[in-house]
């Protein structure tokens, strides 16, 4: 017996299926999971920015990161490609100069710390999530969230590459979304301008923290983030509403379902037993299922001649 279409079986199979062949390589935002325990940080999608700023005798060394958790960045405008990032990168770095006695401000560098970058000059993206209650860390003790370790970028020193590694730590915020205060940069991306908040004398949720270049190898940069997405608590809570939704749905199907199997089983004994009923004739209003059929052809002409106007054929045109 077949219960259901090809289709369906397909589609629940692939339903299945996908979180798990997805779940290899690159980044998902949204099934997150370390140490058996879940995060979805997919409202934190979108790109994210910070600011940190270097004082310099006569100028600002002002340096825009910006993160999207769920996919690539990407720019805005047409902007060439030694002023931004290469395409799949996740976390780009973008440096301006700005003067102090004028304000003039001088773009200076751009180049990628994350990403899957591998046919771009990087290497692969190898996300890894750390939970920060049983790291192993000293000072991750008393922290709940995760920490993502990425890679791929590359940044050109001295004429040479230098690997370039993200660090960014999710740390649980029960009142903060994670969108708060952020830095609106010059460079702008799509999606960008979707999902700030201002609170006002809030400090932002998306926060710098170190860019260590004393590596041989390859540099760090150090991110924390602020959020209710980083509490263990937040996937399980909006995990038990959705099953609720699901719940009162799947119930209501299920009860329609047997409503109307209760009433034709019930109503084809009745014509049966009562009138020796066979066929067509067993099913209640047999006559008026046997003409849906026919009512919906006559419905659809009439609706397909209101739509083509009178006039056309078939129309009621006036002689
Ligand atoms: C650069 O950084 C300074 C200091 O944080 C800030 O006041 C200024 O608005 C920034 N300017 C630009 C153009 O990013």
């Amino acid at each position: 017996m077949r219960l259901l279409p090809g289709p369906a079986h397909a589609a629940i199979l692939s339903s299945f299926l996908l979180p798990f062949l997805a779940s290899a390589n690159t980044l998902d935002c949204e099934n997150v999971r370390a140490d058996n325990t879940d995060w979805t940080f997919k409202a934190l999608g979108g790109p994210k920015s910070v600011l940190h700023s270097i004082e310099n005798t006569a100028s600002w060394t002002n340096v825009t990161y910006t993160i999207d958790l769920c996919t690539a960045l990407k720019r805005k405008n047409e902007v060439s490609d030694d002023q931004k990032c290469p395409g799949g990168t996740r976390l780009c770095s973008i440096e301006r100069v700005i003067s102090k006695d004028d304000q003039t401000d001088v773009f200076s560098n751009a180049f990628p710390i994350a990403g899957e970058l591998i046919d771009r000059g990087g290497s692969y993206l190898d996300p890894r999530w750390t939970r920060l209650k049983t790291s192993k860390l000293d000072t991750d003790s008393g922290k709940e969230g995760v920490r993502l370790e990425m890679k791929g970028g590359f940044k050109i020193v001295d004429g040479n590459k230098k690997k370039q590694k993200a660090l960014v730590e999710f740390v649980c915020a029960k009142d903060l979304e994670g969108d708060e205060n952020l830095w609106d940069p010059e460079d702008k991306y799509v999606d960008g301008n979707t999902k700030r908040e201002e609170k006002a004398g809030g400090e932002p949720s998306l926060q710098f923290v170190e860019y260590d270049t004393s590596g041989k190898d390859e540099d760090i940069l150090e991110l924390l983030w602020k959020t209710k997405h980083a509490c263990e608590s937040t996937k399980k809570e909006e995990d038990e509403a959705k099953k609720n939704h699901w719940g009162f749905f799947t119930w209501f199907i299920i009860i329609a379902f047997l409503s109307t199997a209760t009433y034709l089983i019930f109503g084809s004994w009745l014509n049966y037993n009562r009138y020796g009923a066979r066929g067509w004739d067993l099913l209640p209003h047999g006559d008026t299922i046997r003409d849906v059929p026919y009512l919906f052809k006559d419905w659809m002409r009439r609706v397909m001649n209101t739509i083509s106007g009178p006039g056309t054929r078939g129309g009621y045109a006036a002689v």
